[in-house]
């Protein structure tokens, strides 16, 4: 009897590691597919780096200081050239979008 509670212990603390390593493998998931996404659909124009092609540089200061909030409306409705991805990528795309663009920053 005792040996089977301990076991249940030792299941339930190996229960909540993995909980607890899953929620840190997705945020890096949210990072590379932030990334897969960018290199699809914004590379082109912003360049691989976000160092600026046929559209301006976006790994920028300027650009990278503004709040999530901001940069996602931005992606989402466009605008001075910029496409609109609100109808094309889903919002949990443009976070990590956002997430993606984030990385720069560090
Ligand atoms: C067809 C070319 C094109 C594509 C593709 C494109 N952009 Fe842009 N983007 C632009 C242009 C042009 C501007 C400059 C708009 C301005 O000066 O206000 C811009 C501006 C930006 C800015 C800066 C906004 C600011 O505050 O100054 C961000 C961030 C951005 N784009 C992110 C993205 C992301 C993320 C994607 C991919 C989902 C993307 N862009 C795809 C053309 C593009």
């Amino acid at each position: 009897m005792k040996k089977v509670f301990k076991i249940t212990i030792f299941n339930f603390l190996i229960l909540i590691l993995l909980i607890a390593s899953s929620s840190f493998a997705a945020g890096s998931d949210d990072l590379k597919a932030g990334e897969k996404l960018y290199k699809r659909k914004c590379s082109v124009c912003h360049g691989d780096q976000g160092q600026g092609a046929i559209a301006k540089k976006i790994k920028d200061p300027a650009i990278l200081n503004k709040p999530d909030e901001e940069l996602r409306k931005f992606i989402t409705n466009g605008g001075n050239g910029m496409p609109a991805y609100g109808k094309t990528l889903k919002p949990e795309e443009i976070d990590y979008l956002v997430v993606f663009l984030r990385s720069w920053a560090k």
